[in-house]
């Protein structure tokens, strides 16, 4: 059956092993740390966790550059740990996606350094080379303003090397089968360990046609189908998360029409739109960003994120828009990063405001897709923007009050913990949250588990039910003869909204609100008129809470019964 895909309905939990927990005292977070703390996960409610890149690395790109796909970096850890890890995972029933580097290497690399030593060498042919400097050697710089160039002279053998990200990752020439069935074997070595899948790096690059003649790069899809093939034959159930800031148009072509290509992707495109929505109030735009992305194959999914730990691209905004979410969210110089982004995290950016990190997290959980939250985000962590480039919404778990906010006990972290300002750990930690029923981290719980119950989401057909109000966003799910409706109001100002679900008698009579004992019954003419307090969000039920007793086993039914 088709609900038999787990990702449809995960909660994606995203971190990174060096700043979550240091079990050894040298300061680095480690595989021991993480296994301690997947009680806490399991006790969260994240059902998937996304691990990123754990390989050894000399870490100039946070673990992005990698010299070694089928090992640990030793400062994490062994394989063993590792195989403990994803075991304890599995203990309970969380899966493990790890990130698939394979755009770029390091150039510390056995495989680049071979390629540099001779022209004969059999690595040579792995990498994208050039003679003398290409024309376009300026051009496609992925961090504007750090990056110098994509082409860089490898001193050693006199020649040139195209890097699509900074210096010290030239790309693997992916056109090369020898480089495919490379990347198929180290699929295939994690999967073994038992992961359930992968977070692709990069993918639109993997995919493109790179070299000193290239002017536009062409996408060469037919590789996502090979990789796509390959995991299915493995693990039935392994799944490939790609990262892919694409335009709409494109989407299908990453899904694959038949959905033979890649499971999920996250929605960059809805992404930068709902921010510009809570930047300005208008959903308009948002809802014009979800129907561009609506076409997908059933079994594909998004993924839905507010922030990750790269910078907010703001890319795809028209310049008008861009420059209302910077003025929201990141007026100051130092906020913004790579000419198109912001690079903070979402609770000061939000200004610590309770009020809009639930409207925002909300948004996430019910918006068409599958939710990703980033590590600290559940209790609503700052930033330190003294910290170069990404690095300022990478600082170390904010566990406790102790000691280096109980993430270590060595002396010092490999990133700075924030220690002062409202955002300090003594304010701000797991420990302190666990204790108060009011917290960000209880509160999040307490929307998973309420995520979890309505998987109408992860399944079902969305359709945007018009409010008369660009400030009220409302959605409504249908799915196997059930239907939800979530309202979101994005304004600082109470909101008052007359609503058709546009459902049929009599289960378009009842809303039952899932959050609070606020239900709501339509009047004669069968509309909902909804009070929506500022920043204030509603999850309904339509009809009444027997809908179990009336789901129906297949989607055809449901379809029937609730034309839209
Ligand atoms: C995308 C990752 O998210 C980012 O952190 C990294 O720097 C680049 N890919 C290069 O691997
Ligand atoms: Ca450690």
């Amino acid at each position: 059956m088709i609900d038999d895909l787990w990702y449809k309905n995960a909660i994606i939990y995203c971190l990174s092993i060096s700043t979550y927990m240091d079990a050894n005292g040298d300061g680095i977070g480690d595989f021991k740390g993480l296994e301690r703390r997947l009680d806490y996960l399991h006790g969260l409610g994240i059902t998937a966790i996304w691990l990123m890149p754990f390989q050894p690395s000399p870490m100039r790109d946070d673990g992005y550059d990698i010299t070694d796909y089928y090992g640990v970096d030793p400062r994490y850890g062994t394989l063993g740990d590792f195989v403990e890890f994803t075991h304890g995972c599995r203990q309970r029933g969380i899966r493990v996606i790890i990130d698939l580097v394979v755009n770029h290497t390091s150039d510390q690399h056995p495989w680049f350094k071979q390629a540099c030593s001779s022209r004969d060498s059999a690595y040579r042919d792995w990498y994208v080379w050039s003679n003398k400097k290409p024309a376009n050697a300026k051009r496609g710089m992925v961090f504007p303003g750090v990056q110098k160039s994509t082409w860089s002279r490898n001193k050693q053998c006199g020649q040139w090397y195209f890097h699509r990200f900074y210096e010290f990752q030239p790309d693997l020439n992916t056109s090369n089968p020898h480089v495919q069935a490379e990347i198929l074997k180290i699929m295939g070595f994690w999967i073994q360990l038992g992961v359930s899948g992968f977070r692709m790096d990069a993918v639109p690059f993997v995919i493109a046609t790179k070299g000193p003649k290239v002017r536009k790069p062409v996408e060469q899809y037919d590789m996502l189908r090979s990789l796509r093939e390959f995991l299915q034959w493995r693990k039935g159930d392994a799944i490939i998360l790609a990262e892919a800031n694409v335009l709409p148009n494109s989407d299908m072509e990453y899904f694959g029409r038949d959905g033979d290509r890649m499971h999920m992707m996250f929605n960059f495109h809805v992404n930068q739109h709902l921010f510009y929505a809570l930047a300005s109030a208008d959903s308009r735009p948002l809802a014009k960003a979800l129907a561009a992305t609506k076409p997908r194959p059933a079994t594909a999914q998004w993924g839905m994120f507010l922030r990750n730990h790269d910078e907010l691209d703001l890319g795809r905004l028209t310049k008008r828009q861009r420059n209302a979410v910077f003025r929201a969210f990141g007026a100051k110089k130092n906020m913004q990063l790579y000419d198109r982004g912001i690079r903070r995290r979402l609770a000061p950016m939000l200004g610590g405001d309770r009020r809009r990190l639930e409207l925002s997290y909300s948004l996430m959980c019910t918006l068409p897709g599958t939710p990703v939250i980033r590590y600290g985000d559940e209790i609503a962590m700052g930033d330190n923007l003294d910290l170069p480039e990404r690095n300022c919404a990478r600082t170390p778990m904010q566990w406790s009050n102790e000691a280096h906010a109980g993430f270590t006990q060595g002396e010092r972290p490999s990133l700075p913990i924030i220690d002062e300002g409202p955002y300090g750990y003594e304010h701000v930690n797991v420990a302190k949250q666990r204790r108060d029923p009011n917290s960000m981290l209880n509160w999040t719980e307490r929307i998973i588990r309420m995520r979890k119950e309505v998987p109408e989401v992860g399944w079902g057909d969305f359709k945007i039910i018009a409010t008369g109000d660009p400030a009220v966003l409302a959605i409504r799910y249908d799915w196997r003869n059930d239907s939800v409706l979530f309202v979101h109001n994005l304004k600082d100002t109470p909101r008052e909204v007359t609503i058709d679900v546009g459902l049929p008698k009599p289960v378009n009579q009842l809303l039952v609100n899932l959050l609070s004992e606020k239900h709501s019954r339509a009047d004669r003419r069968g509309k909902h008129c909804l009070l929506i307090e500022a920043y204030g969000y509603r999850w309904y039920r339509c009809g009444g809470l027997d809908y179990l007793l009336k789901r129906s086993d297949i989607d055809a039914e449901g379809a029937r019964s609730h034309p839209t």
